[in-house]
Formats: structure tokens, C-alpha cells, sequence
């Protein structure tokens, strides 16, 4: 070892001893003659003193160093003078008298500095990833993750799961979004799929008996790109055989409870909440609703019959539905034009037709522009409707169900954090169950797997797949933390007939569902257990966790929303022989940018 300590180690409890540091040169400031320097590594940072005792030689050599370089010094540990000991440091009570110096490697001048107080633009930060990770912010996200990823091994490992790899190249598997496709030197005109999940080898893995797997696994989906998601990401996948949808959250819900107590130092009360699907969008208009706050939806539908506003009446008596949030306070901090840019909002992100606004006045009778069209003792109802309060303000939207819900749970999340109805430093965690097995794809014009193809409807509502598939329920469960979804999963099918039917309603027919997931039925078809299974976004939970607001900052290579990768210029044109080896011709290479922008 070329050091005796860490930079984040040496205590009282040393002075006297002689050490030597190795780290990067955090600061240095010269004072008269006596030069201090910030030794920083990923264990913390110590303060190293060059003064006439540490000899000319070494003294002259200091007065050259510059931030990020890399030393090794060699000095004693002593006690900081009375009055300059800094408690904010780790190591505060203690410096390193420096008497040998040695540089192990210069350091070009960073383009930004790892402890500096402002942090540079995220482009600079990806292009520059090696100077960003030196962060301790970023640090501790990734000591976060390595914690989070060894509990969960050693949780699943106490209960008997074996954690097997799949492959990487593999066929394609319908989570729903795009593959990346890696072409075959081999078989020119054929394509590996990554796997945009595990979901086929570990059914496979159960047919094929092993009761209980988990896997750290890399997935990888070609989807727009948001805070919450990244083209390459890690879930925590899990299958277990012999088992019905509350074993797969019972299991889970030990796990975030182990989670929540050693990470996060709380405890979680268990079974954790569990809400319908249907509930979660009538209270909450969202799958993943953010539960550590109430303002829940408010279904005004009826009322609305009784009003002169034709849009409401309208939106009432044709099978759409009137719906409201009352957010408490409000009605004196959104102006006008704060409301206009509400209203552009919810028109132009999820084609409400408009929203409209009532403020509770002083003497309880709400005030809007539309407010003529209502009459004072139907205004009452809404108010009283709304359990609303004089400074209330109170935004109704009249659409189709499914657009009241989009607008409102937007509005509601965004009303939620301003007006800060709860403590960012809160945790809520709960599973929405009863998923529809089937979402209609008016486009299309067929039905979508809400899950995946794999999932088995509930018993007793088999009967709907051939009569009404809208109605079909799903055994599905989401993990959903304050309004993110953090995991999900279902029981799948188990038996061949069933998953060919579940095909059929998806349009896909005997011939494709052969070629496709031939082995899968022929597997159905050679001793099947029932099971079912999970993945968790590791991702997510340790920006859950972490208390981030995007997962790029959880991963240490990640891609920009251009699923670029700045530091290497991935992705990049290959050599024209690679291509013809191939077998591959590029037809129009217009899209080709290195880097973003
Ligand atoms: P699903 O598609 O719901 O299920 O994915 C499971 C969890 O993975 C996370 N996740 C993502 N995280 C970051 N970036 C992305 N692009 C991204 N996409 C998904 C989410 C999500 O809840 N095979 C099934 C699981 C099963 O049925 O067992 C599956 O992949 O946190
Ligand atoms: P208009 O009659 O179109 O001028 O609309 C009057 C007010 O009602 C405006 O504030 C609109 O944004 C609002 N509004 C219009 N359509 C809807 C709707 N479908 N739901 C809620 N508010 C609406």
C-alpha cells in the first residue's frame, strides 16, 4: 500500500503518529509562508500544513501543486492550534504536519472543481464523468446503490432464491417499447434483441424448476427518455413458482422494509397499503399516485347536469365525466396569467378541451368567469362538494374520463410540491392491484397488454375474455413510492390454452405466436408450475432513496435524453469494414451526431 490512512480516517486518537495520505489536492491556499492543503479522496478530506519544518525541498515542491493532482504525503498527525479546529470536517480536530511529498501525477486545470459550490451544467458534467463521480454527492449515490444492491442479495439469499444470469443477446421480449437490435455477423439479415427484460428465461427458469430466482439484471428499452427513465437500466428480477400474487408482495414488502430501516432509518409498518386500480384513478386520476398528500379528486359530474355552462352539461349528459381538486390556499397566489398557464398546460400536454377555476372568497361564495352560468345554491353544493375554504382555489375539468384523470393528477402533483402540501423528506409506499388485463389502443384499433402478454387474468373474471376484454382484471401489482412506480409485476399464465387465447384478443395470431414465443408454449406445455414473479427499478429506488429528482445522478455512465453518451460519443459510425462484415449498408447516415446539441 503506498498510503497508511484514508483521508477521511485520522482522529484525535492518531496525533503523534507518523502517516502517510494518499488523495487529490482539494484546495490550497498559501498563508504567509505557510502553505494548507485539502487532501480529498472518497473517504473524506484531510488537511495537510507545509511550513519551514517540512524542509525547503519539500515546502518548494508544495508551492507547485495544483487542484486535482495526485499525492502522497508523508508527515505527523497533530492536534489543529486552539480555536482552528473545523467541526464540519470529519478529521477537523486534527492536520498533517507534512514533511515528505511525493506527486504521483499532475492534473491538467479541471473544468470544474468536485467541491466547488456551483455545479456545472449537466452536459459538462457527463462530458467530464471522471471529475463529476470525484462529487462526494456522487459518491454517496453510489455507495447508496452498492448498499441497496448487497441487501437485496443477501435478502434473497436468506430466503432461498439463486440468482442466475440471462443472456444479453437474445430474442426480442414485448415489454412494449422498441429493442435495440444487434445484428448477426453469422446469419447477415438476422438480429439479436437486448432483452428489454429477463420476463421469458426466468418463466423458462421456472418451468425448468429452479422455485426461486433473482437477478441484478441490465435491461434495455429504446423509449423516449424522461427523468425517470434511461435506455439501459438495472431492475431487480425476481420469479418464484407456487405462488399467488400476495406471496410475490409479501416478499417485497420485507425487502423495502429491510431497505427503509438500514438506508433510510425508518420503520415501515407491514402489509403495506394496498389500493384497487380503479381506486387509485378515481381518488387519484393516476396508476402511481403520490400518497403522501390528500387533494383528491372530486367527481362533480352530477352537479354539473344541473348547471348552465354547456361544456359541463355536455361533457355530464354524454357518458364524460366533471371532475375537480381543491387546492387549499391557492386561490390568492394564482393570478390570472398563472391560471391561463394552467389551463394552456392541461390543453396542450393532454387535450383537455380547457380547465376551469372557482376562488372561495372571504364570505365562502366562489367567484370565477364562469360563475353566471351556475346558481348561488349550486355553487354551495361544489363548494361543500370540495370541502373548500374561503382562499381555496378550485379547478374543474370536463372531458372523458380518461382526460379528467391525465389533467388532474398533473395538476394535482404539481399543486402538491408548490404548495407544499408534504415534507420532500417523507416516505409513502403502497401497491395498486387489480390492474385491467387489457388497455384499448383506439389507433390501433385492437387491445395492448397493459403488463405484458404473459400475465394471467384473475379467475374469476376469465369468463370477460371472451365477452368483454376491457373488463378483464388483472393479477398485477405495482410498488409505488411517492408517486413513482417503483416496481411491478403479476402471476403469470401458466397453461398453454390460456396464453394462446390471451394472444388471440392481443391480434396475435397461432402463426406469430409460434414463431415468437414458440418456446414458451411448447415449455407450458412440458410441466409449468404456477408462478409469478417482479422486477424493481433499482434505478428509481435508489433516486427514491437518495432523494433525487432523476436517475441519471443513480447511475455512474448514464445517457442524456438523447441516449447519448457525452464522455465516450457513443453512440458513433463503426469502420465501413465492420459494416460489410455485417452485411449492413447505411442508406442515409442524416441522423449522425456525436454529441448532443
Ligand atoms: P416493467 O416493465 O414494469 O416490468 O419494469 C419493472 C420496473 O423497471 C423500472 N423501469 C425503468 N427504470 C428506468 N428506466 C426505464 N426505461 C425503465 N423501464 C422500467 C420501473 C418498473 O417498475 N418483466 C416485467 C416484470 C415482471 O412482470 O416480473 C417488467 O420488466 O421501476
Ligand atoms: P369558453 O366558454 O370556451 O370561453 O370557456 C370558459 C372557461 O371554461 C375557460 O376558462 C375555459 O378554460 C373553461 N373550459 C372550457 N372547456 C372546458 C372543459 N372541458 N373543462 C373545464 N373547463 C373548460
Amino acid at each position: 500500500m503506498l498510503r497508511t490512512h484514508t483521508c477521511g480516517e485520522l482522529r484525535l486518537e492518531h496525533v503523534g503518529q507518523r502517516v502517510t495520505l494518499c488523495g487529490w489536492v482539494d484546495s490550497y491556499r498559501d498563508h504567509s509562508g505557510i502553505l494548507f492543503v485539502d487532501l480529498r479522496d472518497r473517504y473524506g478530506k484531510t488537511q495537510v500544513v507545509f511550513d519551514p519544518q517540512s524542509g525547503e525541498e519539500t515546502q518548494k515542491l508544495a508551492r507547485t501543486l495544483r487542484a486535482e493532482y495526485v499525492v502522497a504525503v508523508t508527515g505527523t498527525v497533530v492536534r489543529r492550534p486552539e480555536g482552528t479546529a473545523n467541526p464540519a470536517l470529519a478529521t477537523g480536530q486534527i492536520e498533517l504536519r507534512a514533511e515528505c511529498l511525493k506527486i504521483l501525477n499532475k492534473s491538467t486545470p479541471p473544468p470544474f472543481y468536485p467541491t466547488g459550490k456551483e455545479v456545472p451544467s449537466e452536459d459538462i458534467r457527463l462530458r467530464y464523468r471522471y471529475i463529476d463521480l470525484r462529487r462526494p454527492a456522487m459518491q454517496r449515490t453510489l455507495l447508496l446503490r452498492h448498499r441497496m444492491i448487497k441487501i437485496m442479495r443477501d435478502y434473497f439469499d436468506e430466503l432461498g432464491f439463486i440468482e442466475v444470469e440471462t443472456p444479453m443477446l437474445g430474442r426480442s421480449t414485448p415489454e412494449g417499447a422498441r429493442d435495440y437490435l444487434v445484428p448477426s455477423r453469422i446469419q447477415h439479415g438476422c438480429f439479436y434483441a437486448l432483452p428489454q427484460s429477463p420476463q421469458l428465461y426466468k418463466q423458462i427458469l421456472m418451468v425448468a424448476g429452479y422455485d426461486r430466482y433473482v437477478q441484478v439484471a441490465r435491461c434495455f428499452r429504446d423509449e423516449d427518455l424522461r427523468a425517470d427513465r434511461q435506455p439501459e437500466f438495472t431492475q431487480l428480477d425476481l420469479e418464484m413458482s407456487f405462488v399467488e400474487a400476495e406471496d410475490v408482495m409479501g416478499v417485497i414488502d420485507g425487502l423495502m422494509a429491510r431497505l427503509a430501516k438500514e438506508l433510510l432509518g425508518l420503520e415501515l409498518s407491514l402489509p403495506l397499503p394496498r389500493m384497487s386500480y380503479d381506486e387509485a384513478m378515481e381518488r387519484f386520476g393516476h396508476d402511481a399516485p403520490d400518497l403522501r398528500f390528500g387533494m383528491e379528486l372530486v367527481d362533480l359530474t352530477d352537479l354539473a347536469k344541473e348547471c348552465e355552462f354547456r361544456v359541463f352539461r355536455e361533457a355530464a349528459l354524454q357518458a364524460g365525466r366533471v371532475r375537480a381538486i381543491n387546492a387549499p390556499g391557492a386561490a390568492a397566489r394564482y393570478s390570472r396569467k398563472n391560471l391561463d398557464d394552467l389551463t394552456k398546460l392541461v390543453v396542450e400536454n393532454f387535450g383537455a378541451k380547457g380547465l376551469a377555476w372557482f376562488k372561495v372568497e372571504a364570505d365562502g361564495s366562489l367567484s370565477s368567469p364562469i360563475a353566471k352560468n351556475f346558481s348561488p345554491e349550486l355553487l354551495g353544493r361544489i363548494r361543500e362538494r370540495l370541502s373548500a375554504n374561503p382562499g381555496d382555489l378550485i379547478l374543474v375539468v370536463a372531458d372523458t374520463f380518461e382526460i379528467t384523470c391525465k389533467a388532474l393528477a398533473a395538476l394535482r402533483k404539481r399543486f402538491g410540491a408548490e404548495l407544499q402540501l408534504y415534507d420532500p423528506g417523507a416516505f409513502h409506499f403502497s401497491w395498486i392491484v387489480e390492474f385491467p388485463m387489457f388497455a384499448y389502443d383506439a389507433e390501433e384499433g385492437g387491445w395492448t397488454a397493459m403488463h405484458h402478454p404473459f400475465t394471467s387474468p384473475r379467475p374469476q373474471d376469465l369468463p370477460y375474455l371472451s365477452t368483454d376484454p376491457g373488463r378483464c382484471r388483472a393479477q398485477a401489482y405495482d410498488l409505488v413510492i411517492n408517486g413513482y412506480e417503483a416496481g411491478g409485476g403479476t402471476i403469470r399464465i401458466h397453461d398453454p390454452q390460456l396464453q394462446q387465447q390471451v394472444f388471440h384478443i392481443l391480434g396475435i395470431d397461432e402463426q406469430k405466436a409460434r414463431d415468437r414465443f414458440g418456446f414458451l408454449l411448447e415449455a407450458l406445455q412440458s410441466g409449468a408450475p404456477p408462478h409469478g414473479g417482479i422486477a424493481l427499478g433499482i434505478d428509481r429506488l435508489v433516486m427514491l432513496f437518495g432523494g433525487l429528482d432523476n436517475i441519471r445522478d443513480c447511475i455512474a455512465f448514464p445517457k442524456t435524453q438523447r441516449a447519448t453518451d457525452l464522455m465516450t460519443g457513443a453512440p458513433s459510425p463503426v469502420d465501413s469494414k465492420q459494416l460489410e462484415e455485417l452485411g449492413i449498408v447505411i442508406r442515409s447516415p442524416k441522423n449522425r451526431s456525436i454529441r448532443d446539441g
